[in-house]
């Protein structure tokens, strides 16, 4: 079988060779950007006067038909034929002769497998940031539940003070926000075309690169042919988003597995959302978490691996570039799949208010309140922290939590006391106090969903 760049060779290389070099077992994924590319590179072909109306017109209905084919499963690839770029070059001559040749007029492999790439990110990352939503959503739905359950705040994971269970759920919340507007900004570099840089240098044709970045919805061109062709920084980019998302995830895949464990018993996970063990007929894991914690992992991978890639590569193309495409094929995927099913376990997991309500019952940690009540009345705040470590002290000692000490203990710590403190020592009143902005207090918390509703609208109308 001829190369369709076989002109100076003198043997062909030995299949397994080909293989090696090969891409199309995972740049097939690429077949809809590739022929919208050439699509639009026709038109502007046409429209420049390289090419005639006619011959645009056999190849635009080539390129459909090949997308019809496509669509219906029907192209066949062939390692000889390398990568998508050159096998579907072959398929359109097959289809409509060898004018099919001349639809690379112009064109190089290089801008036209950035193209592509663009295109491809695009269109996932706006896929992405919709699945962002849905999950910022459920988060939402569920705190809108929960702002008066309490659970225990933790620091070094040891119980610090009581918090508004929304609070913690939308802090979740707000790092998905963050996400979410860096794939927005992502945006702003991956909707520039390559298209028309040629194979690094531009070309002799008169060319339109403005027409068919228009033609494709982007919103620019690369200014330097060579940085055009070379640049994939707005993968890197995509993948660190990604990898920042999934290490946002895997937090919270780590919370909903320490809750739903026998010591916790926060929370309790769907049964769709959970498996068995194949031994132990009383267990339920949370195997979905714990996936999404692992595959956090394959995400930081691809974000390395195609940082490590371009390290070293001389200006312009590389072959090495073509090692850009699997990890982020796998990215998007498990991006996606994570998100769809993250918004599933926080929309059907069931929070146990009962247990919380018991665990911030079950400590110090309205300890500093105390502290605060003492300071507000006057005591530096240092010896305050002093005066309730000792009452902490005496009630472990006695077996007991500081709402049960009485109010003669009290006075004995310090004469500041009053009966008054049982009622500022309430988990509620702990939570409801802290109403400094951003805080846990319900009024911040009800304040922070107004917000959230208010992004999620937003959302809505710029997707739609
Ligand atoms: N399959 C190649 C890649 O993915 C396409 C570009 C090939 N260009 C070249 N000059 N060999 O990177």
């Amino acid at each position: 079988m001829s190369k369709l760049w076989g002109g100076r060779f003198t043997k062909t290389a030995e299949e397994w060779v080909d293989a090696f070099g090969a891409s199309i077992c995972f740049d097939q994924k690429l077949v809809k950007e590739d022929l919208t590319g050439s699509l639009a590179h026709v038109a502007m072909l046409g429209k420049c006067g390289i090419l005639p109306a006619d011959e645009v017109e056999q190849i635009t209905e080539g390129l459909k038909t090949l997308q019809k084919k496509a669509d219906a499963g029907e192209l066949e690839f062939s390692v000889q034929n390398e990568d998508i770029h050159l096998n579907l070059e072959k398929l359109l001559i097959d289809e409509i002769g060898p004018v099919g040749g001349k639809l690379h007029t112009g064109r190089s492999r290089n801008d036209q497998v950035a193209t592509d790439m663009h295109l491809y990110l695009r269109n996932e990352t706006n896929e992405i940031m919709g699945a962002v939503r849905n999950v910022q959503q459920a988060l939402v739905n569920q705190a809108k539940q929960h702002v008066e359950t309490l659970i225990p705040g933790y620091t070094h994971l040891q119980r610090a003070q009581p918090v508004s269970f929304a609070h913690h759920l939308l802090a979740y919340f707000w790092m998905l926000e963050r996400d979410f507007s860096r794939y927005e900004d992502s945006l702003k570099r991956v909707n520039i075309s390559p298209l028309g840089a040629g194979a690094l240098a531009g070309t002799t044709f008169p060319i339109d690169r403005e027409y068919s970045a228009e033609l494709l919805g982007f919103d620019g061109i690369y200014q330097n042919s060579l940085d055009a062709v070379s640049d994939r920084d707005f993968i890197v980019e995509f993948l660190s988003s990604s990898a920042t998302l999934m290490m946002h995830l895997s937090r919270l895949c780590e919370e909903l597995i320490l809750w739903s464990s026998q010591e916790f018993q926060f929370i309790e996970m769907d049964d769709s959302f959970a498996t068995g063990s194949s031994i132990m007929p009383q267990k339920k894991n949370p195997d979905m978490a714990e996936l999404i914690r692992g595959k956090t992992g394959r995400v930081y991978g691809s974000l390395f691996s195609l940082l490590t890639v371009l390290k070293g590569l001389p200006l312009a193309y590389n072959k090495d570039m073509q090692e850009d495409k699997e990890g982020m094929f796998d990215a998007v995927e498990t991006v996606k799949g994570s998100l769809n099913i993250f918004a599933g376990m926080i929309d059907t997991m069931t929070v146990n208010n009962e247990t919380m309500e018991k665990a911030v019952h079950q400590d110090f940690s309205n300890a500093t309140e105390l502290a605060d009540y003492l300071a507000t009345k006057g005591m530096p705040f240092r010896e305050a922290h002093e005066v309730v470590g000792k009452l902490v002290l005496t009630a472990i000692e006695k077996g007991v939590y500081l709402l049960d000490l009485t109010i003669e203990e009290y006075k004995q710590a310090s004469d500041l006391f009053s009966e008054d403190i049982f009622e500022v020592l309430q988990p509620k009143t702990v939570v409801a106090r802290r109403n400094s902005a951003g805080g846990t207090g319900f009024e911040q918390v009800k304040l922070a969903l107004t917000k959230a509703d208010k992004i999620l609208q937003v959302k809505e109308e710029t997707l739609a």
